[in-house]
């Protein structure tokens, strides 16, 4: 396990209206979480490149785009050209995942690939080592506010033991109906990086939801050592 634990708030839940104010209200955290939906991977459709320019210009942290797309070989050179600081491909939509990463690292970025809730863990057998960070879904991708699907914690523990087998320590992140509510045993199952949007932006103060996120975590943390 990294030894900090990171907090992104995913701004699929934030008021886009008032998107700079957003971000101002969350300098607390660690990463911008930033979900790119396509129509074609998923359903719904987001936001794309010119976007995270924006993004990029209205926040200090590091960004981390989560492309719920079908073809990641394409869009993954204009979210790096856009400013994208981890790139995080899912593994059901790609054919070529090592050549990819190789693209990540090469301009610079730090690649991670995610897992949709039916992936197992053993898909990232080969790949595992050369990953920076691993994101396990825990809803369904296409929605904010959805419910936690509880078969993640056995898929956090599994992907801990891949990690120690190989002797790696890519981030461990988890996405989908996390809370103060569950951060404590998600972070003492694996994860060391917690993905939030209601659990950030449908709280009366984002900076209070991040504390408490922290402090869950942290907890968590005593747990897990
Ligand atoms: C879902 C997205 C998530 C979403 C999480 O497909 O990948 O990042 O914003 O939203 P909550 O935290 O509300 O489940
Ligand atoms: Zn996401």
């Amino acid at each position: 396990m990294q030894n900090d634990i990171q907090i992104a708030p995913s701004i699929l839940s934030a008021d886009f209206l008032r998107l700079g104010a957003e971000l101002d209200a969350i300098a607390t955290a660690d990463l911008v979480h930033y979900d790119v939906m396509d129509g074609h991977f998923t359903a719904n459709i987001t936001y794309g490149q010119f976007v995270l320019e924006q993004v990029k210009r209205g926040t200090d942290l590091p960004v981390d785009v989560h492309l719920m797309v079908a073809n990641p070989e394409e869009a993954v050179p204009l979210f790096i050209a856009a400013g994208a600081d981890i790139v995080n491909f899912h593994w059901e939509a790609q054919t070529h995942a090592h050549l990819l990463v190789q693209e990540i690292h090469k301009a610079g970025r730090l690649a991670a690939i995610t897992l949709n809730p039916a992936t197992p863990v053993c898909a990232l057998e080969s790949i595992v080592d050369e990953l920076d960070m691993v994101l396990l879904m825990s809803v369904n991708p296409g929605y904010g506010g959805q419910k936690f699907i509880e078969s993640t914690y056995g898929k956090l523990r599994a992907l801990r033991r891949l990690c120690d087998e190989h002797h790696v320590c890519p981030r461990i992140e988890v996405d989908g109906g996390v809370g103060a509510g569950n951060a404590e045993a998600l972070v003492a199952a694996g994860a060391d990086t917690l993905v939030a949007g209601s659990g950030v932006f449908k709280q009366a103060d984002r900076a209070t939801a991040i504390a408490d996120l922290r402090a869950a975590a942290a907890r968590g943390r005593l747990a897990h050592a």
